[in-house]
């Protein structure tokens, strides 16, 4: 049996470590039999080490995982983790492979990160911090030289599930396995290019941290424009976490807000009353903890422009929202029509379009053919794929990332830093006001005049 890894949950109590983090850890050890955990849970509540293990034995169940809760050492701590003292305390004496993973709100880890010293962490320590890394440039940028004082880059975890997800995944399979994608894979061919994800969820019990972040912070900043930098990635040599790493972040360095203009290039709404799947939701407004006074965005679209040789001049359009009726997830990259078509072959010959489905995890190819009753009149056709949801949950791939000590699924520091670069002039647009905050029903599209996308 392979020996075990201490996983140090801060925040153990809370929502994100039984909602994601438990079920999939428990998925990971079955999947993984012969992996052992030793977790010590973390948190300001007065919790026995029983009470931690009835939320591991439920988060497990959840994930059909019950019979793992045997291989794992299950301890909690009572602690202040900004404060040294408790940290000191917590982090004593441990050894081996040793992750100490964040699960707490941005506030609350950079003031731990801050009353850590590189003398309490065990030797190689991995650093698992969550989403939003900071809360504006400076932040992130403060944030990273204070872990830098820690433990080295390699060692810190950045968590961004998108990166796990197995349709972002899928992308480096289909694009730089196939000589039929990868030469057109540019300005070239591709007219342009977007992302969306939205949810049929609300605010479910998060005003707390979500009316203070938005979508644009809460998706765009933090995993769309990840999800486009590895759309728009330069072929990596390898995908070791260096070369991986290193083209995404390039993506996002040359990466700006389309003609600069953060006013034409980005659209921000807010869900009203309405109701999805026959379940009657309120206004965001009236959702307990809401202060309407923020104008807090639901959804939020904006539009960015790669710029370098290979996309130069293909707009990129980012979009998530919440409360949407018939959500659509999914990368749409449409390419160009072909220069010429021969006459006497009729009909409209668009640019085929190749989509990624973020869920059911599909893949699909539509372009032109002859017509079925006359050959001479094009039609359109599509050929799909399914490709299966991946063995493990997003959370579960991006953990055994973690606990694997190997950083390719995460978050480099300049790339937190740059994503929170290219979303600044929206954010300070939006502010000012200088873009209006539409309205739109719970269940339905979104706002009736925005453009579609997809
Ligand atoms: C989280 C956001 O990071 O991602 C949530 O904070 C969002 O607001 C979620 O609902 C979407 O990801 P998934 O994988 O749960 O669909």
């Amino acid at each position: 049996m392979d020996a075990a890894t201490t996983l140090v949950l801060f925040g153990a109590t809370g929502d994100l470590a039984s909602r994601l983090l438990l079920p999939a850890l428990g998925q990971l050890l079955t999947v993984e039999p012969d992996r052992r955990v030793r977790l010590i849970g973390a948190g300001t509540q007065d919790w026995t080490d029983a009470d931690l293990k009835k939320v591991v034995q439920a988060a497990f169940t959840a994930s059909d995982a019950a019979d793992a809760v045997e291989r794992v050492e299950i301890e909690y701590q009572k602690a202040d983790i900004t404060t040294a003292a408790d940290l000191k305390r917590l982090l004593k004496g441990l050894s081996g492979q040793v992750a100490l993973y964040f699960a707490v709100p941005p506030s609350v880890a950079a003031a731990a990160c801050e009353a850590m010293t590189p003398e309490m962490l065990p030797d190689g320590v991995m650093l698992a911090l969550e989403k939003p890394f900071g809360t504006d440039e400076a932040g992130a940028h403060e944030l990273n030289a204070r872990i830098a004082g820690l433990v080295p880059e390699e060692q810190v975890f950045r968590v961004d599930h998108f990166l796990g997800k197995s349709t972002t995944l899928n992308l480096l399979g289909a694009r730089f396995a196939n000589r039929l994608l990868e030469p057109l894979w540019s300005a070239e061919s591709i007219e342009s290019v977007s992302v969306v994800y939205d949810e049929k969820l609300g605010l479910e019990g998060r005003a707390g941290y979500y009316d203070g972040a938005g979508a644009l912070v809460d998706m765009i900043q933090s995993h769309l424009l990840q999800v486009l930098a590895v759309i728009a990635m330069e072929q990596p040599a390898t995908i070791g976490e260096a070369d991986f790493r290193e083209a995404t972040s390039a993506v996002l360095r040359a990466t700006r807000l389309w003609e600069g203009d953060p006013t034409a290039s980005s659209r921000r709404g807010r869900y009203t009353a309405g109701s999805i799947d026959g379940v009657d939701k309120p206004s965001y407004v009236d959702e307990p903890g809401v202060d309407p006074s923020r104008g807090t965005e639901t959804l939020a679209q904006a539009t960015f422009e790669v710029r370098n040789a290979r996309w130069a001049g293909v707009p990129f359009t980012l979009r998530s929202g919440k409360a949407i009726g018939d959500p659509a997830r999914e990368i749409t990259i449409r390419f160009r029509a072909v220069r010429h078509v021969p006459e006497g072959l009729r009909g409209a010959a668009d640019g085929a379009v190749l989509r990624f489905s973020l869920g059911p995890d599909r893949m699909s190819l539509e372009f032109n053919v002859n017509g079925a009753n006359d050959p001479l009149v094009l039609e359109r056709a599509t050929l799909s794929a399914d490709l299966g949801a991946g063995q493990l949950l997003a959370y579960a791939e991006v953990l055994s990332g973690i606990l694997d000590a190997d950083p390719m699924l995460s978050v480099r520091g300049d790339a937190a830093e740059q994503c929170w670069r290219i979303v600044q002039p929206i954010l300070e647009a939006w502010s000012k006001d200088e873009v209006p905050l539409d309205d739109y029903a719970a269940g339905s599209p979104g706002p009736a005049h925005w453009p579609f996308l997809g």
